[in-house]
């Protein structure tokens, strides 16, 4: 079902806002005037991604730099933690990631709606 969010203002280009919406957190964002809406929870640990920020056309989670396309959901980026840098790899299991959940977005009428 279609879901008004928002005004169409209320989100810039190349920025992103977290909303509340039917017990789902999501994330609505512009990227080069390309609106995208996605679940706010990363697949990897379950950080917010609006607390991220984008790198090209992907989102960048800011817990541990997972890289998510926001045009497919897909991971294309699992950054490699070395101790030296305060981080050790925990397990093969604990690296593991799902893509990201995507939803279908339109802007109408001076609105974003969200299918949820
Ligand atoms: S929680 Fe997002 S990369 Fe780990």
């Amino acid at each position: 079902m279609l879901r008004r969010v928002c005004k169409k203002d209320d989100i810039h280009d190349n920025s992103m806002k977290a909303f509340r919406l039917e017990n789902n957190d999501i994330l609505i964002g512009r990227r080069n005037q390309k609106l995208f809406a996605c679940s706010n929870s990363c697949p990897h640990r379950g950080a917010s991604l609006s607390k991220g920020e984008f790198n090209d056309d992907n989102i960048v989670c800011y817990m541990h730099g997972y890289e998510y396309n926001i045009t497919t959901g897909r991971l294309v980026t699992m950054k490699s933690w070395k101790k030296e840098e305060g981080w050790a790899e925990q397990s093969q299991e604990w690296r593991s990631s799902a893509d990201l959940n995507m939803y279908p977005v339109v802007e109408r009428d001076g609105y974003i709606y969200v299918e949820v």
